[in-house]
């Protein structure tokens, strides 16, 4: 499984001959706009982990020209079937068996509204599974005691936990997610956009070396494979 960094919260998932993009918002970052051309995106499925607009700018766009399959809370999903494209609704708790694997949408502590203060359900994560990889998209979150029910059910391959603070949980408690969710190998996002989410890189490596675990840090358009 090959993911790519797009900036801010936003991955592109190579699995199972799937292509999937998660919470794209490119052109209005402009950290990501110069090194990444949406056009360039054709994903089979844009997972959506909440409304707010820096998980969502570019999903209709995308979704238009790809023919993807946009899979996220009921709300959002009608929200873009309303619009005339292809949605995959589910909630929280919920299991589906895609052509690439399994999505379970998980609990996340958050708020999801769209751009216009129209209800965008509630928020989520995605736990990922294909026949060899689990990972786990926390979506933005606080530190929350329902990570716990994670690794119940599931033996994590990477976390991809928010890092930025402010908006979501901070580096410490990044560090605390990743035990909940027993994963030692972490990709950190939503982190650097904007002013509110400026974190010092080397700072955030060594807390999570000091607990024995090991963050990375993706460039926008660099790429991990587990
Ligand atoms: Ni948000
Ligand atoms: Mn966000």
């Amino acid at each position: 499984m090959k993911i790519t960094f797009l900036g801010h919260a936003s991955l592109l998932i190579e699995a199972a001959n799937s292509s999937i993009l998660v919470d794209p918002f490119i052109t209005g970052n402009e950290k990501a706009s110069g090194k990444i051309n949406i056009q360039d995106l054709n994903p089979d499925y844009i997972l959506v982990t909440h409304a707010h607009q820096d998980h969502v700018l570019d999903v209709e766009t995308i979704a238009k020209a790809s023919d993807a399959v946009i899979v996220s809370n009921y709300e959002i999903a009608m929200h873009y079937e309303s619009k005339g494209l292809k949605a995959h609704p589910m909630n929280h708790g919920g299991n589906w068996k895609f052509d690439f694997g399994n999505l379970k949408y998980v609990n996340a502590i958050h708020t999801s509204s769209f751009a216009d203060g129209t209800y965008g359900g509630e928020p989520g994560g995605f736990i990922l599974s294909t026949e060899e990889k689990h990972v786990y998209i926390a979506g933005d979150t606080a530190l929350t005691m329902d990570m716990k029910l994670i690794p119940a059910s599931t033996r994590l391959n990477l976390a991809i936990l928010p890092i930025g603070d402010n908006f979501t949980m901070g580096i410490d408690d990044a560090v605390s997610a990743s035990n909940f969710v027993e994963c030692d190998t972490v990709l950190g996002y939503h982190y650097d956009t904007f002013g509110y989410i400026e974190i010092d890189h080397d700072l955030a490596i060594d807390k999570f070396k000091n607990a024995g675990k090991e963050l990375h840090l993706l460039d926008i358009g660099a790429s991990m494979t587990i």
